[in-house]
């Protein structure tokens, strides 16, 4: 574990510690396992013996150019068959390879937050990456028990690709009136570990937004937004979520001290400047309106090749952003509902809402054929 600075390094341990040490709480590792796996960690401000390494996980801050000067000079450092990964949600893993010697050594390792529960790793192949550089990346997320998904380059990858349409779906809801803690409260009972004004407060309103530029960037027709969404407020107000007690909630310590959610009226107040009309929302028109843009982007990742089968692609959203199990993944759910139906319902909301509710060619040709993403069960 390299750092630059010394209380990156002590926070980093610091952190190993806690979560080794609720396990120990749990009887699920022994204090002596424990200390085998902190000694296993070796702290270092230099890059001493990284002649040595087989594979580098970077996750150094979220910036191109610090990124670029990382990976170069790591690459210089290393034996000329070691791996290179990057843990970036939002850089092209091609344009991070582009300044590389080695570019078939390198690939995305992508985590997910929080990365010790989150079971998923994608992992990234860009033009350039090698099958054994993939193959490698794979065996290791393996081997840290994570369940690993190989996926193409876009922005986004997969898994953000995905989601941010969720999110697009929300900021159209608020402004069309709807109350979001009504939002979460429907999408919870869905399936949802957590609605997505919750979930927004836990990925962090800067990472949202930051995200949202890169998406809007990649995907204009569809991602890109004229004037301030719900999300963009929070953010100007620095009400950033979890991570400074505000966001579309407020955040106290429960006994334990982890953060509690409760209601804060200056985040409705905040709201209120993106509110357009005051239209009520049944539960199953705001299902419909959340809904429709994730499963459509899916069938988008599908067509594009950015993952190569309906099962991966379902598993990533269950295993990285918490998609309800029991209803299988976004390609699971137009099944279910009939690919048809899928269709009609999208289309009825793309009269009003725009692209992003667009079904694509292919998915109208599906719906006409009766084909689905899985075959039917006899
Ligand atoms: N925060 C998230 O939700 C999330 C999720 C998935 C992936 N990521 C990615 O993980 C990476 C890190 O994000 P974070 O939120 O932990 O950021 P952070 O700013 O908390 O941590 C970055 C660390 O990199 C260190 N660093 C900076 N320059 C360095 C250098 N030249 N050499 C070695 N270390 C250096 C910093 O000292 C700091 O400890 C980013 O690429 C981010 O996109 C973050």
């Amino acid at each position: 574990m390299k750092d630059i600075k010394e209380e990156a390094i002590e926070l980093g341990l610091k952190e190993a510690r806690k979560l080794f040490g609720k396990q120990v709480e749990r009887n699920k590792l022994t204090t002596e396992q424990m200390a085998e796996k902190l000694s296993n960690i070796r702290p270092t401000l230099s890059y001493g013996d990284f002649g040595h390494v087989d594979l580098v996980v970077e996750a150094v801050v979220e910036n191109p150019k610090v990124k670029d000067a990382v990976l170069t000079e790591v690459e210089g450092l290393v034996d000329e068959k070691a791996i290179l990964t990057s843990n970036t949600s939002t850089i092209s893993i091609n344009r991070l390879a582009e300044n590389l010697k080695r570019p078939e050594n390198f690939c995305g390792m992508h985590f997910f937050n929080p990365v010790h529960r989150m079971p998923l790793v994608e992992v990234i192949r860009g033009e350039k990456t090698s099958d054994a550089a993939v193959g490698a990346t794979v065996a290791y997320a393996r081997a840290m028990g994570k369940t690993p998904i190989v996926v193409n380059d876009c922005p986004g990858f997969l898994v953000n690709r995905v989601l941010f349409p969720y999110f697009g779906g929300f900021s159209l809801l608020v402004e069309q009136g709807a109350d979001f803690q009504h939002v979460d409260k429907v999408m919870e009972k869905f399936g949802w570990p957590m609605g997505p004004a919750y979930l927004l407060d836990v990925v962090g309103m800067d990472t949202a937004v930051h995200a949202n530029e890169v998406m809007a960037e990649g995907f204009p027709d569809r991602m890109a937004r004229d004037g301030k969404t719900a999300i963009q407020v929070m953010y100007d107000n620095e009400r950033l979520g979890q991570k400074n007690d505000k966001g579309f909630y407020a955040y106290e310590e429960d006994k334990k001290g982890k953060p509690k959610k409760v209601s804060d009226d200056a985040a409705y107040a905040l709201v209120k400047q993106v509110v357009k009309e005051e239209k009520t929302f049944s539960d199953e028109e705001i299902i419909a309106r959340m809904m429709v843009p994730l499963c459509l982007e899916t069938v988008r990742c599908l067509e594009d090749d950015i993952v190569a089968t309906p099962a991966e692609a379902d598993m990533a959203l269950i295993y990285g952003i918490g998609f309800p199990p029991f209803r299988g993944g976004a390609l699971r759910y137009i099944d279910a509902m009939g690919v048809a139906a899928f269709v009609e319902l999208a289309d009825g909301l793309a009269d009003e809402l725009g692209p992003l509710y667009a079904p694509t060619d292919k998915l109208r040709d599906m719906a006409k054929s009766g084909d689905t993403f899985y075959a039917k069960s006899a």
